[in-house]
């Protein structure tokens, strides 16, 4: 008796705390939505800034560009009348003729070390021939696409990837492709003539697509623009590519596992790397990676280093469709960064991608490499030997 009505009693209890937690969640949904509405901001003025001027050559190109492409800015000043002198040119943005206005255009021109001379002479030119195509390479359209730039006269870095983690086929039942990116080891650079042994390699391996540029440090942006539109016109299905050098070792067992188990949402906008932020160029004439300050003055956007990166499919193609409107930069990685910023996103940094290797005492230890995607630098005969190591069923890492 006495225990029925205690029953009652935390019943009616428990159904009043229900009702008040109702009403509170109605009264405050609408009075949330209330807030929302009374707080939508219009802004009163432009909320976006224009780029600052500048007279270093690249920004003022980036300039040139963002005005002709971007229908905002050229609609900011009503009539043309008042452009100023450098955007009154009828030139063709991508003129493949020496662009001789530079010599002008650049205050430091003629001192400038002879790879800066032939870089802004070329720096308009963004189409060159395919010499050497693989047109059914994605006739299976690949899960994942590697491709490596290389260089002709690589032949052992280039076998033994095959013979390693870029051998193409089936791995952990997905189809992997295999692509080298060439440009002209020329005479012209002191290369010797290895055209036959080319040829030849390419009959055995049809593995090689090759433009006809120079093969030079600063041309590699040339290289990367090249691959987005070959891969927009043969293998646009590929869902993921790997992008890199040809002294990397890298973990493809590991690369198919991270992938396969991204989010569909994550995949779309994947870009994965070594990623290095608060960057800009140095100042450092001896350094490689020296840039005049009448070529570009700014930071750098988030890049991921160019040893190897790796991204969607479907944000290549995306990134394919701005490079035209990213004026073309020294430094490949730096560019890939610019047009990733272009398109609103940043590269991801992912702690499997080793640019600047491990360790040494870890780099004869099998396990060292099980969770890594990426190690840079590792000569052809230490990537066969890696890749026998974690392709061994037995190896046991706790
Ligand atoms: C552009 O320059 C040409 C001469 O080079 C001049 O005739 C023309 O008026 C200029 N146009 C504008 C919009 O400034
Ligand atoms: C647009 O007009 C402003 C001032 O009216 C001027 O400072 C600016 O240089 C002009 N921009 C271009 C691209 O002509
Ligand atoms: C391999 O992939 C195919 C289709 O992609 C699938 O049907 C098959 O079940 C997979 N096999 C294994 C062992 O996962
Ligand atoms: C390189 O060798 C090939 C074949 O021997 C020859 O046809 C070609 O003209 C040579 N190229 C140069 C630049 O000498
Ligand atoms: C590469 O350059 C050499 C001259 O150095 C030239 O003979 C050859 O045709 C070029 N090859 C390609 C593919 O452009
Ligand atoms: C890039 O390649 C073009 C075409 O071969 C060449 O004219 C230019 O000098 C090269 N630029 C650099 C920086 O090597």
């Amino acid at each position: 008796m006495n225990l029925a009505r205690r029953r009652v009693k935390v019943l009616g209890v428990m159904m009043m705390v229900n009702f008040f937690i109702y009403i509170m969640v109605e009264v405050s949904r609408s009075g949330g939505q209330g807030k929302i509405d009374s707080k939508v901001h219009v802004p009163s003025k432009r909320f976006w800034t224009k780029r600052t001027t500048s007279e270093a050559y690249w920004n003022l190109q980036q300039q040139r560009l963002d005005h002709v492409y971007n229908p905002i800015l050229r609609a900011e000043n009503g009539s043309s009348s008042v452009l100023p002198g450098w955007l009154n040119t009828t030139d063709d943005l991508d003129s493949c003729e020496p662009d001789y206005g530079v010599t002008r255009l650049v205050k430091d021109y003629n001192s400038l070390p002879s790879r800066f001379k032939d870089f802004l002479l070329y720096m308009r030119c963004r189409s060159y021939p395919l010499v050497v195509d693989q047109p059914h390479i994605c006739k299976d359209q690949p899960f994942l696409l590697l491709a490596i730039k290389s260089l002709a006269p690589h032949f052992d870095r280039r076998q033994a990837i095959r013979e390693s983690w870029g051998r193409a086929g089936r791995l952990a039942n997905r189809t992997v492709a295999t692509v080298f990116l060439l440009g002209n080891a020329s005479v012209e650079d002191n290369f010797p003539n290895l055209s036959e042994m080319l040829r030849f390699e390419i009959s055995q391996h049809q593995d090689v697509l090759q433009w006809g540029y120079r093969d030079s440090f600063f041309n590699l942006t040339v290289k990367e623009v090249m691959f987005l539109d070959w891969l927009h016109l043969r293998c646009s299905g590929a869902s993921f590519i790997f992008k890199g050098d040809d002294d990397v070792f890298v973990n493809t067992h590991r690369v198919l596992d991270f992938l396969g188990s991204l989010a569909p949402a994550k995949a779309k906008d994947l870009f994965v790397g070594d990623v290095i932020t608060n960057a800009g160029p140095h100042r450092d004439k001896k350094l490689k990676y020296f840039i005049p300050e009448s070529l570009y003055v700014g930071h750098y956007p988030p890049y991921a280093g160019g040893g190897g990166f790796l991204y969607s499919g479907d944000l290549a193609l995306r990134l394919r469709s701005v490079t035209h409107r990213v004026a073309l930069y020294p430094i490949d990685d730096v560019y890939t960064g610019m047009c990733l910023r272009k398109l609103g996103l940043a590269p991801e940094k992912h702690k499997g991608f080793r640019t600047f290797d491990i360790e040494e005492k870890y780099r004869s230890n099998p396990c060292a490499y099980k969770g890594l995607m990426l190690v840079h630098s590792r000569t052809p005969q230490e990537m066969i030997k890696i890749w026998a190591w974690l392709s061994n069923p037995e190896l046991n890492c706790q």
